[in-house]
């Protein structure tokens, strides 16, 4: 037998000889330095203490109330798969790692407190006890085979600074599946994040199945060829000749919601109008406003089609798809995507013309805002809010798109109650638009879309994205939600290579989402990093290796 574990024995004998004479027994265990404490997002509070607590066989876990029995029977499971120790559960107050209720606390917060006699996580909601059990999952420790599992005692204080802190995935450019989108939800599970971002329809693909449209999927999600990089992105004029397709059905898509939701992550769907819509409008003519019958592209970019939005049946249209969305999705914001609308298929029509100047609509940009604002008030009607890209303001922040520069800029206003979802323009317009009493969430191109390279968007620079805009005045910053890390994919058809583009800066627009900017410290989230990425080790998470040893 080995010093270490005949102390412990004789730790156990002496334990058990004062358990005659007292009424509890407080096992010394080793204490912990504070470089030891690696949590990633980084708390905004801790206070660390002397000793540790350990885990032993038969312990209990009681759960004050029934939110926090579903996140105490998982957090049983998670403990005995990592530690090979048998744990119950039961409702109360005085397990060895308690869940209580602190209806004080906000709405995603929590307290843990470990000392060496048990551990308390406090939180008002199940999202408060979900944080704080990941954060328990992160404290454990083994020093060595015969050494037992350790929790540093401390206490944490812990909530995020923005209530949306979401990542987003393009599926239309390349569908990729069930099996990915479970194992980012797990991740963001971990990271802290609370918002999956589903852009679900676009030109290169329709990805969701909607019942009263059959064709959305029988046709728009499939395509016959791609367009591929070769270095040259946009300017490519190479293609893969390898046709692409795939969508969720509805049952897929409810079994990922619920997985999400046991998570504390939100699924927002995008349903793009009226622009990026030449996969729904190749199933079904009559949406587009040329008339013309078309295939779902396989050349990337914005050159396509619009949904006629003068057309009553295309409202309809609209209106129907976003009723099945509300079904599925309980989400209490409505993705309408809004972006890069191509302004030249309304200006060469002829009824949109004259629809236009009988209804006074001076510009296309003020057509769009009106059938926006239409379509937000159906949203609206149904419990809903609308989220839009910050186009659907009606300013031009297209300087540097030949066909769009010349766009003139909308007179009509941006229904209110709107999430405007900021990510190209001048800074002003945020702030503006913050001011007005927009919800605004941040998903500045520059900083934040994980398909720019490492070069353009190094993992430092994606750890130092504020998304408060510079010179907002405080009293509007609880207008600024949050922020969003955008993986498009049009150049990334593998689910390796969307991999690779998304790990490890996730990790970075957590900590941006969730710790306060002064407990942020970039060498120390690098070091916490290194451990994060032995667990994608571990997964085949194929994460960039952008930490040089
Ligand atoms: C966007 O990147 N078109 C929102």
């Amino acid at each position: 037998m080995n010093i270490k574990n005949l102390l412990a024995k004789a730790s156990l004998l002496s334990c058990a000889f004062s358990l005659l004479f007292t009424a509890g027994c407080v096992r010394k265990h080793r204490s912990f330095t504070a470089e030891e404490i690696n949590i990633l997002p980084q708390p905004n509070e801790i206070t660390l203490a002397e000793n540790s607590f350990g885990l032993s066989d038969g312990m209990e876990l009681t759960y004050a109330d029934e939110q926090a029995k579903e996140v105490a029977t998982t957090l049983a499971e998670a403990l005995t798969k990592e530690t090979d120790l048998e744990f119950s559960t039961a409702g109360g107050n005085d397990g060895d790692i308690a869940f209580i209720l602190a209806p004080d606390l906000g709405k995603e917060s929590y307290n843990l407190e470990v000392s060496p006699k048990g551990i308390t996580i406090s939180a008002s909601t199940s999202a408060g006890f979900f944080y704080g059990a990941e954060t328990l999952k992160q404290l454990l420790t083994k020093d060595s085979d015969e050494s037992p599992w350790l929790i540093p005692a401390l206490t944490i204080k812990d909530a995020p600074r923005f209530g949306w802190r979401a990542y987003m995935l393009d599926e239309s450019r390349y569908f990729h599946g069930a099996d990915y989108v479970k194992m980012v939800l797990d991740q963001m599970a971990s990271l802290k994040m609370n918002v999956f971002h589903w852009h679900l329809t676009d030109d290169a693909g329709w990805r969701i199945e909607i019942k009263k449209y059959p064709k959305l999927t029988e046709v728009g999600a499939f395509r016959k060829d791609s367009q591929i990089s070769n270095g040259k992105m946009w300017k490519s004029n190479d293609y893969s000749g390898v046709p692409h397709g795939g969508f969720y059905t509805q049952e897929e898509i409810k079994e990922l919601v619920a997985y999400a939701a046991k998570r504390n992550i939100t699924i927002i769907p995008e349903f793009e109008i009226p622009g990026h819509s030449s996969a729904a409008i190749a199933a079904y003519t009559w949406l587009g406003t040329a008339g013309k019958d078309i295939d779902p592209p396989i050349k990337f970019g914005r050159h396509y089609d619009n949904y006629d939005v003068t057309s009553p049946k295309v409202e309809q249209f609209v209106k129907d798809v976003l009723l099945e969305l509300f079904e599925l999705f309980p989400s209490e914001v409505i993705h309408i995507g809004g972006d890069e609308v191509g302004y030249q298929v309304w200006e060469d029509s002829k009824h949109v013309q004259e629809y236009m100047k009988a209804n006074g609509i001076n510009t296309p940009a003020d057509l769009q805002i009106m059938f926006t604002n239409k379509i937000s008030k159906f949203i609206e009607q149904n419990g809903r809010r609308m989220m839009g890209w910050n186009e659907i303001m009606g300013k031009n922040i297209h300087g540097d798109f030949s066909e769009k520069k010349m766009d003139k800029e909308a007179e009509t206003a941006l229904a209110k109650n709107v999430v405007v979802h900021f990510w190209k323009g001048d800074l002003n317009l945020a702030t503006e638009a913050a001011q007005k009493g927009y919800g605004i969430v941040n998903s500045l191109h520059s900083n934040t879309y994980l398909d720019y390279n490492y070069k353009s968007i190094p993992l430092e620079k994606a750890y130092d994205f504020d998304p408060i805009p510079e010179g907002l005045e405080p009293q509007y910053h609880e207008n600024i939600y949050g922020l969003g890390c955008q993986m498009w994919s049009e150049w990334t058809p593998t689910n390796k290579d969307v991999e690779y583009q998304t790990f490890p800066r996730i990790a970075a627009y957590a900590e941006v989402g969730w710790t306060q900017p002064d407990q942020k410290d970039y060498e120390a989230f690098k070091k916490v990093l290194k451990i994060k990425q032995q667990e994608w080790d571990a997964l085949g998470i194929n994460y960039a290796k952008v930490l040089v040893e």
